[in-house]
């Protein structure tokens, strides 16, 4: 079967309804391009040498957000409707035999398994083409589905309907399966003889009819997978639905949502068993938690690793980083740029770590920033410690030993290096390398002056 599906994907049209000045298949829902969605349910089906996306509106960015993928690219300069995106395509898919599949880019909710299922049904049926249906309650806007004795007679568009048919609420999901021979010997013959003066594709259905051949339908029971996008409303619509189907996916297989209605985990995402997430979380890109975790409300993770049994307390933010297991970070963290925590160490409230290491077991509780930073085990960070990493020009780096005390308040001037098991008194400004189990202090020694206080209230009140 996959030697002879060959799959084209229509994403040329600007999507007028959207309001935007970008293509259409290029806005997100579901943590991806709309037209990420949909080659990638093909490409699970096919391999990515017959896949074909037509592209026209902003053909440059969507060439670019697909190229890591190898599909292959058909131009369609003028938008002249979904026929014409097919007719643009035609000299170089027309030598392609068996069978051809067509997909719209706005309509990226439809499953790899309903396509299997649209496959057989046309090759069961030995019809020139078959098209995924389904019943709406409100089918505006969309195509509907003329049937007749289990045959398709006709798909109507909404500008071109008649009262009685716009009546129908089978609607075409703009999926089709044909076959290809068939499919390329009458695609030639669509004309523009409707309202909006397109070639509509869905007109082949009629013209199969008059040359004696046969559509038929696959109606599916969910109507969501047929849902197309036209403007933002639905774009939010698809959207919840995307993120509704990934957390199902995740609390299946053994992981705690808390309001999961509130979240929002990317597909890409994984996480391990009896791992609890919190309300209004995120979990973004590339995403991986271990299990028995607890990520805690509000809090945002993006592009990170995380291992076993960490605690991420609410309203943190993790970006490019990796937590070793048993780590525990926040509330009001910020982890970011190739961060790392090695296993068990703590972060509080109010720290950034960028590009640091926080070596096993070390501790930055409170109001700390610790930049191009390698800490090393056992380090005891005090509140409002800041390594001052950058002299105005260029970013200089802190290396601090096992075994640190940094005192309160520190302030580390970089490059700068101190020595296992040293010790910096608090308040102090380090601008010097500190050697291995000194005690260093950097700070105006206290004076205090006997009396001076009583003798200023006396002479006041006097
Ligand atoms: C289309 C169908 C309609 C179906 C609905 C399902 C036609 C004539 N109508 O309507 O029956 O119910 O989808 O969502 O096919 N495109 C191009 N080149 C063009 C025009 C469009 O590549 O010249 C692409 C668009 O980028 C889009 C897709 O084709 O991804 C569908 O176009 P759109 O204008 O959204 O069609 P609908 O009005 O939704
Ligand atoms: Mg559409």
């Amino acid at each position: 079967m996959e030697t002879e599906l060959t799959v084209v994907i229509l994403a040329a049209g600007l999507g007028t309804r959207m309001k935007s000045s970008k293509a259409k298949v290029l806005h997100r829902a579901g943590g991806k391009a709309l037209i990420e969605h949909v080659v990638d349910t093909a490409l699970a089906l096919t391999g990515p040498e017959r896949v074909f996306v037509v592209v026209g509106h902003q053909a440059e960015q969507v060439r670019e957000v697909l190229a890591s993928r190898g599909v292959g690219f058909i131009g369609q300069r003028e938008q002249k409707g979904t026929g014409h995106a097919l007719l643009s395509g035609r000299e170089a898919l027309s030598g392609l035999s068996g069978r051809l599949m067509v997909l719209y880019g706005d309509a990226p909710l439809i499953t790899g398994a309903t396509l299997r299922r649209l496959v057989a049904a046309q090759q069961e049926a030995r019809a020139a083409g078959t098209v995924i249906t389904a019943m709406v309650d409100d089918p505006t806007g969309y195509g509907r589905v003329i049937e007749r004795g289990g045959a398709v007679e006709a798909i109507v568009e909404q500008k071109a309907g008649t009262p009685e048919q716009l009546k129908v609420k089978e609607i075409n999901s703009g999926i089709y399966c044909f076959d290809a021979g068939d499919f390329w010997r009458h695609v030639g013959e669509i004309r523009t003889d409707n309202p909006a003066k397109e070639y509509y594709l869905t007109d082949i259905v009629e013209i199969f009819n008059r040359a004696g051949k046969s559509v038929r339908a696959l109606r599916i029971d969910d109507p969501a997978e047929a849902l197309g996008i036209n403007d933002r409303i639905e774009l939010a619509k698809v959207d919840a639905i995307f993120r509704t189907r990934k957390v199902e996916e995740l609390m299946r297989s053994g992981v705690t949502i808390e309001k999961p209605e509130t979240v929002t985990i990317d597909p890409g995402v994984r996480v391990g068993m009896d791992t609890i997430i919190g309300p209004f979380t995120q979990l973004l890109g590339a995403t991986t938690i271990g299990g028995q975790c607890e990520i805690g409300a509000c809090s945002i993770l993006e592009d990170s690793q995380v291992g076993d049994r960490v605690q991420v307390k609410p309203f943190t933010s993790i970006a490019g980083s990796r937590l070793g297991d048993e780590a525990q970070v926040g509330p009001y963290a910020r982890i970011r740029m190739g961060a790392q925590l090695e296993g068990g160490a703590h972060v509080g409230n109010f720290v950034e770590l960028k590009n640091t290491r926080l070596g096993a077991k070390s501790k930055s509780m409170h109001l700390a920033y610790l930049g191009d930073s390698d800490i090393g085990e056992r380090v005891n960070v005090g509140a409002g410690t800041i390594t001052c990493n950058y002299d105005g020009v260029k970013k200089h780096a802190t290396k601090i030993g096992n075994g640190v005390f940094v005192g309160s308040n520190s302030t580390l001037v970089a490059p700068i290096e101190i020595g296992e098991g040293a010790y910096l008194g608090a308040g102090s400004v380090i601008t010097d390398n500190v050697p291995s189990d000194a005690l260093a202090v950097g700070r105006a020694r206290q004076i205090s002056k006997e009396g001076w206080a009583r003798k200023r209230r006396e002479s006041r009140s006097s």
